[in-house]
């Protein structure tokens, strides 16, 4: 069940105050991990300049920061005032709030020009728009020649991990996160759209439609998430 795109942002706002603690608890801290893994992912070369799709509170922005990788400026977009409202307090403390800007903006119809961005990252949001492939070309469009593309996203294990997995997915993650963020419904819709999702090959074929050369999924705790990366040549 897919929930229509003016219902999302509004989720969102509502558990907002709750998002971050409800991620460090129903990942065990693994999330930080995550974020850190695509940071390794960046260019290595100097000033680079980044977009974070669907940014949230900008925690993945903040691991890019802090992985001590050469950013000269960030930005970050979402549809939700209420995450951004978040990210923008927690950033007003951080020694890279200055190089960051956050904006509310629709991932499928981004408000920048051709070619702005060295990186774009998109964590853990890809699932939550309509139109996946539209969101994939805006980040080809956005992103400048030799730029890269980091797209973090759930996932399901295709091993022996995969039962343990559904049985935490579909019990426990809605009563735990529904629990921590007093909204049952947030976090059913959670496990509906992890396990709706493409993944794995499929999503690489998406990638690839849209542009993106030398795609690239590199799994991450047994295949539950995937980082993909593709780069515009
Ligand atoms: C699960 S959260 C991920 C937030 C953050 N990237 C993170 O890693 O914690 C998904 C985010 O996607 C945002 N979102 C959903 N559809 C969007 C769209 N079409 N454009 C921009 N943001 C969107 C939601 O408002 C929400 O903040």
């Amino acid at each position: 069940m897919k929930k229509e795109k003016s219902s999302v942002p509004e989720m969102f706002d509502r558990i907002s105050p709750q998002y971050d603690m409800a991620n460090r608890v129903l990942s065990l801290g693994l999330d930080m991990r995550w974020r850190r893994s695509l940071a390794d992912q960046l260019p290595s070369r100097e000033n680079l300049s980044l977009l974070d799709l669907a940014t949230g509170t900008g925690d993945q922005i903040a691991a890019l920061f802090e992985s001590g990788a050469s950013i000269e400026k960030a930005a970050g977009i979402d549809l939700s005032s209420g995450m951004l409202g978040i990210a923008e307090s927690k950033f007003a403390k951080k020694p890279y709030g200055k190089k960051t800007a956050f904006q509310q903006a629709d991932a499928e119809k981004l408000p920048f020009p051709d070619n702005t961005f060295d990186v774009c990252s998109f964590s853990f949001g890809i699932r939550n728009v309509n139109d996946p492939l539209k969101a994939l070309s805006e980040m080809y469009r956005v992103t400048a020649p030799r730029g890269r593309c980091l797209i973090l996203e759930f996932s399901l294990p295709d091993n022996l991990f995969r039962k343990p997995y559904l049985f935490y997915l579909r019990h426990l993650l809605p009563r735990l996160g529904g629990w921590i963020s007093k909204d049952r419904e947030a976090y059913r819709y959670l496990n509906k759209t992890i396990e709706q999702f493409t993944y794995g090959e499929a999503f690489l074929d998406w990638m690839k439609q849209c542009g993106w050369m030398q795609a690239t999924a590199i799994p991450l705790l047994f295949g539950s998430v995937t980082l993909y990366r593709g780069d515009k040549p």
